[in-house]
């Protein structure tokens, strides 16, 4: 087997490139197939400050890396979700990346500063836990990029995470997450920017960039995620990927390219803030946090009400895109700063 580029020895295929290549070519792969995709879609600008949500798993931390390559100022964000046995070594992997090149880590740990943790949270109010974890990172995403006036939000979805949320969406023909399945959100009223960069690479070419790039990452999948339906969307894909290379990527990118903009303009139609079917008039402000909701509590503040959590502020706020809205800050802190901080203060959630 060789590589395409340069006939050396090659280390790893790309069926649905029908390309083989060396451990060079395969760094240089992943780098053009992010550069292409940010291009394409107007993700980034060189001079963005730019926020990485990092899991310390092979995705967020090859997105990361791979932007620092780039020249791109971007610092992380880690969110412990107090998952027991999943948490602490997940965390670990994403604090030794920051460390080894000298980068900024925001953490942000569920049970210190919002006191409840996914499993527990996610009984109480039941739900899901999944579902628990999705309205907690998303907010805690928005709230410090907000914040730390980033630009833009990053995440590590990849090619085999966008098909199968594509997938599941056709199954159910859920035309308004179809119209909202975007590889880039634009900045609005109380939401950053968000980007997935990586929508060119698939699972298996992350991995082997890290491991290629001598990334340690977290292995393990999370353990509240077995069941879930994405993986078996995702087993389903793999299948037919197999038989047929390239039908992954020709399903999510002919999708973006002839069928989105339908989607997005049924969708505008009915809902013309872009919110989830709010009209303009149903758009308020969580009375808490500020955060963009059509009830009087966002859905975040509501779930830390029935986690019975309570909410961990500092005195003063940290730069925010919301001043005029804002009621309460989070902790937000890099490592060295949690450490030596000791002026937080317990706020009840309910006050
Ligand atoms: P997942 O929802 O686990 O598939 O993760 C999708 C993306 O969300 C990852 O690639 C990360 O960018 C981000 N992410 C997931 N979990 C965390 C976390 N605990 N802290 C920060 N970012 C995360
Ligand atoms: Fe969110 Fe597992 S990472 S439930
Ligand atoms: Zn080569
Ligand atoms: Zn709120």
């Amino acid at each position: 087997m060789k590589c395409v580029v340069c006939r050396e020895s090659a280390v790893i295929d790309v069926r649905r490139a029908n390309s083989n290549f060396c451990s060079d070519h395969f760094l240089r792969f992943c780098q053009e197939q992010m550069s292409r995709a940010i291009r394409e879609f107007d993700m980034l600008s060189p001079t963005d400050r730019v926020l990485v949500a990092v899991s310390g798993g092979k995705d967020s931390l090859a997105v990361w890396d791979l932007l620092q390559r780039s020249g791109y100022e971007a610092d992380g964000l880690y969110v412990g979700l107090g998952i027991d046995g999943y948490s602490d070594t997940s965390g670990d992997y994403a604090r030794a990346f920051a460390e080894s090149r000298g980068l900024k880590l925001i953490e942000i740990d569920l049970p210190t500063d919002y006191g409840y943790d996914i499993p527990t949270g996610a009984r109480a109010a039941r739900r899901a836990p999944c579902s628990a974890c999705g309205t907690s990172k998303r907010h805690l995403f928005d709230k410090a990029a907000l914040e730390g006036s980033y630009d833009v939000l990053v995440t590590g979805h990849n090619l085999d995470d966008e098909a199968a949320v594509l997938f599941g969406n056709v199954l159910r023909w859920q035309t308004e997450y179809l119209a909202r399945q975007m590889p880039v959100l634009q900045a609005r009223v109380g939401f950053p920017k968000k980007v997935k960069p990586l929508i060119r690479l698939s699972e298996r070419d992350t991995a082997a960039y890290c491991i290629l790039q001598g990334i340690d990452y977290m292995v393990e999948e999370c353990p509240m995620s077995a069941g879930n339906k994405h993986l078996g969307y995702k087993e389903a894909l793999n299948s037919i990927e197999l038989a047929s290379p390239g039908t992954k990527s020709d399903f999510y990118s002919g999708f973006l390219r002839k069928a989105s903009a339908l989607f997005r303009a049924e969708y505008l139609e009915k809902s013309p803030t872009g919110q989830d079917s709010a009209s303009v008039d149903e758009l308020t402000y969580c009375e808490r946090c500020s955060a963009p909701s059509t009830a009087s509590l966002c859905a975040f503040c509501r779930l830390v009400d029935k986690a019975g959590g309570s909410v961990r502020v500092e005195e003063g706020r940290i730069g925010s895109g919301l001043e005029d809205n804002a009621a309460q800050s989070v902790r937000i802190t890099t490592r060295a700063e949690r450490l030596a901080s000791s002026t937080t203060r317990e706020v009840e959630a309910g006050q």
